[in-house]
């Protein structure tokens, strides 16, 4: 960090800005990791909820640290930008980088605007460090911005350190990040930061020190395999249906090999959420501006594959109605991108639920936590009180989002209440013999 910033005194004080799902973990993660934090949120509900020590979305173990820390005095959120200026020895920008709409590339109108807002009040030296996903070459731009617009001028240091949460474990990964990765330019930032994260370090959380670009390129190349391993099973469920092949088995006996792992190798209806379809899409959008045509051609069809996939099951369900939509009525168990999270953001299971509806069915949505946003997102959809209340008089249920409770469902009883009793489980991860014993006819893409 630049000389002069008072460090050694006291501890540092934190400034978190945007404290929405990165944010707000980051928040209660650093006031966890015993320093004082104020987070900036420019939302009035967010900052509301998150004053009152209330996580603004469903994420476990957030409110009770959150609170926690509230309550302690050591962390607290504000909408004005003076009360961090000049208080807070670092400030990580956590906000959000969305798809640019009609573009694949990311919208940086938040990380601009918080330049905006900060960079003129800035009087004394301090360290800036990106933790929202950006392209490559996002940081050396917001550097000039604030050596040109904040009064400190060059005694603001940028540093990038991209995080790597997963929406429903992002209290344990920010607490107990599996790597730490210090996009730096000097030293003394570099201690900076090995001082903010002294205590996921001790406890072996390994560090990669490196330039900026690098930094960038971490956070973009890690969802562009994760996506890419997620296409890949996909592709090879269509194989499995073309041959009586199992998927499952598939990629179990595929993850023993340690240079492949078992991690992301679940078939179903593909990736969705608010960071990897946006990211894989930023990622090709800066590969296409610096030339890079490889990146390009590879990760578009993974995407394409991604998306095929939530077509595939429609077609499915479509030929599981008997090739009729008008006056089906079919239920969508979950509304989720994913189970652990009311994030519905490009979320698979409410683009196929719309999809359906489109055709003319009457769709019944339950999800456990996303009913607000899904509601929202999507307010012609049908929505229950409960599963049982979902699949009442269906012919058809999609089983999308993997939450335990759908686990727990009971097909005996359920199919009384439905009016013909099958399933699709996209997500191949109920019990079929059980379903089938309970005289249901169940189908699950890439099982035989
Ligand atoms: N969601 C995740 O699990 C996750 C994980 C790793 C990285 N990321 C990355 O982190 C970034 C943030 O993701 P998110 O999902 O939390 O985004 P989000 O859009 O849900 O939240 C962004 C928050 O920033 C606030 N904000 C916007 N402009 C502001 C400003 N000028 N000052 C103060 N607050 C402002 C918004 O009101 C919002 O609450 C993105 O780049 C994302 O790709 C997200």
């Amino acid at each position: 960090m630049t000389e002069g910033t008072p460090t050694s005194e006291r501890p540092l004080r934190i400034a978190v800005i945007g404290t929405n799902y990165l944010g707000a973990n980051t928040a209660a993660g650093m006031a966890e990791f015993g320093f004082d934090v104020i987070g900036v949120e420019i939302d009035e509900h967010r900052l509301k909820l998150l004053s009152d020590g209330k996580a603004p979305l469903y994420e476990p173990g957030l409110d009770p640290l959150l609170k926690k820390h509230t309550d302690s005095g050591r962390l607290r959120f504000t909408k004005d930008y003076h009360e961090i200026a000049d208080w807070a020895d670092v400030h990580f920008i956590c906000v959000g980088t969305p798809q640019t709409e009609g573009s694949d590339s990311a919208d940086l109108a938040q990380v601009n605007s918080v330049v905006d807002m900060l960079a003129p009040l800035l009087t004394r030296p301090c360290l800036v460090v990106g933790r929202s996903t950006v392209p490559v070459g996002t940081s050396k731009r917001v550097e000039q911005r604030f050596h040109t617009e904040a009064p400190a001028g060059a005694g603001v240091e940028i540093a990038w350190q991209p995080e790597f949460l997963r929406e429903a474990h992002g209290v344990d990964d920010t607490l107990h990040p599996d790597r730490l990765v210090f996009g730096v330019q000097s030293a003394a930032a570099e201690a900076t930061l090995r001082q903010v994260f002294a205590t996921p370090i001790a406890e072996g959380s390994p560090v990669v020190v490196c330039n900026l670009p690098t930094a960038e390129l971490v956070k973009g190349g890690a969802n562009a395999f994760l996506a890419t391993k997620i296409s890949f099973i996909n592709a090879l469920a269509e194989m499995a249906d073309a041959t009586g092949a199992d998927v499952t088995q598939l990629a179990d006996a595929l993850g023993f090999d340690k240079r492949i792992g078992r991690g992301m190798l679940n078939a179903g209806p593909g990736y969705g959420g608010g960071c990897l379809p946006k990211d894989l899409r930023a990622f090709m959008a800066r590969a296409g501006e610096l030339g890079v045509e490889e990146v390009i051609t590879l990760l578009r069809e993974v995407d394409d594959i991604n998306y095929r996939r939530r077509a595939r099951i429609v077609d499915t369900a479509h030929e599981l109605l008997g090739a009729e939509w008008v006056g089906r009525n079919v239920t969508v168990l979950g509304a989720a991108f994913k189970a652990g999270t009311d994030d519905v953001r490009d979320s698979p299971a409410l683009d196929v639920a719309g999809r359906i509806q489109l055709h003319g069915a009457t769709v019944s949505v339950y999800d456990p936590e996303a009913m607000e946003n899904a509601r929202r997102v999507r307010p012609t959809l049908r929505y229950a009180a409960s599963a049982a209340e979902a699949c009442e008089d269906a012919h058809l249920v999609l089983h999308l989002t993997e939450w335990p409770e759908f686990q727990q469902l009971d097909p005996v009883a359920l199919k009384d209440a439905v009016s013909i009793p099958v399933l699709l489980d996209a997500r191949l991860s109920l019990d079929s013999a059980q379903w089938r014993a309970a005289g249901w006819t169940y189908r699950a893409p890439g099982k035989p």
